[in-house]
């Protein structure tokens, strides 16, 4: 079946299936493009070739948001500071496509709300093409709210039920003042851009499946043509089959249109075909970072050793029988109260009392390429949990 014949199926589906429920089945009944996930892997390669050269795109410094908090405890009142985001640092250049990755809670959508400026930084700076960003405020952050557009990990609640899908497209080319005249039509592309019928411009986001609503938000990103997207969990609220085909959609499209990615994700199975370049984030800071490759096949921190060997549909090459899986007790501590020294000790195997008094910085270790950082006073290749990647 040719994309067009299959957009046509989906309209005649939506057409006379207009209960969501009944779409998504229909969607789901669709077989996964297999192909398709070696093309993945295909756009990953293209997307690489330049990146040593490419210039930086964006440059974060030392973010930190910290949020305070009330709370009626009994008979008094308990205040303190919700430690979300504490001393972030990472470059991404054009045409990279990072992955953020870490347990729920550790801050990675804050970070993504502070990288759009939809929340003011606590402290740190954040460049984008060289201009701090971080305390601008809303009139001179116009130009780069353009250039900086988010996808939501939620197709449900992202999407306003009252507007159509034609409104939802138009209403940022109005803002932006793009498509001037032409907005209507300009939204019909954008649908069929993202894989949609441009004749379901009138309905309203209810009439369309979870993996339709997301195309529809990812077309609401794109049609301000910005240079970085920042994909918080983009398909984790959507069945698995339908994870492939939005996953290999954003890739086709990143690639088509040279876009740079942040890529959010709370395990490291989805993201392995997508990403350049892997950051693990722990309780608010990042624990390890570097090249895929390297992640995935020496990582050195015991929090990335142990996200691997839980990865739940990562192909482990050289087969660590389930008993031996490292599985972390436990949950991560309250960002209210983060342990001393490493954040991580209190759920790691290998702490010593140094863990506790000492915070380990984020440097390269020796034997290790300059561009693998890890915040561990005991870095240690960990090969035996190694995963295909491309
Ligand atoms: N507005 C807020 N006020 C207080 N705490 C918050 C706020 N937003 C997020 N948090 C807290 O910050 C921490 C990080 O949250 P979040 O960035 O959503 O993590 P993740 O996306 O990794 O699951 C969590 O403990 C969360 O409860
Ligand atoms: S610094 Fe210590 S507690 Fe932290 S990850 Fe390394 S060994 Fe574990
Ligand atoms: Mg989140």
């Amino acid at each position: 079946m040719t994309a067009d014949e299959a957009a046509a199926t989906r309209t005649d589906e939506v057409a006379t299936t207009p209960d969501p429920h009944d779409a998504e089945a229909e969607e789901l009944a669709r077989p996964v493009d297999e192909t398709a996930e070696v093309a993945v892997d295909q756009v990953v390669h293209a997307a690489r070739r330049d990146l040593a050269a490419a210039p930086t795109l964006l440059e974060v410094s030392d973010l930190v948001k910290h949020f305070a908090v009330r709370e009626v405890q009994g008979l008094s009142m308990f205040r303190g500071v919700v430690r979300a985001v504490d001393g972030v640092s990472f470059t991404l250049r054009q045409g990279e496509t990072l992955g953020l990755v870490g347990e729920s809670g550790c801050g990675k959508s804050t970070t993504s709300r502070l990288l759009t400026r939809l929340e003011e930084p606590t402290s740190g700076a954040i460049r984008f093409r060289g201009t701090d960003i971080a305390g601008l405020k809303e009139k001179a952050l116009r130009p780069m709210r353009r250039e900086v557009q988010m996808i939501f990990q939620d197709p449900y609640s992202s999407l306003n039920p009252r507007q159509t899908v034609g409104a939802i497209l138009q209403t940022p080319l109005q803002v932006h003042g793009l498509a001037k005249g032409r907005e209507k039509q300009r939204a019909q592309e954008l649908l069929e851009l993202v894989g949609l019928n441009p004749e379901h411009i009138n309905r309203y986001p209810s009439e369309f499946s979870g993996g339709q609503r997301q195309r529809i938000g990812i077309a609401r990103a794109l049609a301000v043509e910005p240079q970085l997207v920042i994909a918080d969990e983009p398909v984790s609220a959507l069945d698995v089959s339908i994870q492939a085909q939005v996953m290999n959609l954003l890739a086709r499209l990143r690639d088509e249109l040279g876009l740079s990615f942040i890529f959010i994700a709370h395990d490291l199975g989805v993201i392995r075909h997508f990403c350049d370049t892997i950051a693990v984030m722990y309780l608010g800071k990042i624990v390890e970072q570097g090249p895929k490759q390297r992640i995935y096949t020496a990582p050195q921190h015991p929090y990335t050793q142990a996200l691997l060997s839980a990865a739940p549909d990562l192909a482990v090459v050289r087969g660590v029988a389930p008993k031996e899986r490292i599985r972390l007790q436990g949950d991560p501590p309250s960002p209210l109260d983060p342990p001393s020294g490493c954040r991580f000790r209190t759920r790691c195997w290998k702490a010593q009392d140094v863990c506790a008094t000492q915070e380990p910085p984020l440097v390269t270790p020796s034997g290790a390429a300059p561009d693998q950082v890890v915040a561990c006073h005991f870095p240690e290749v960990r090969s035996d949990l190694t995963a295909t990647v491309s």
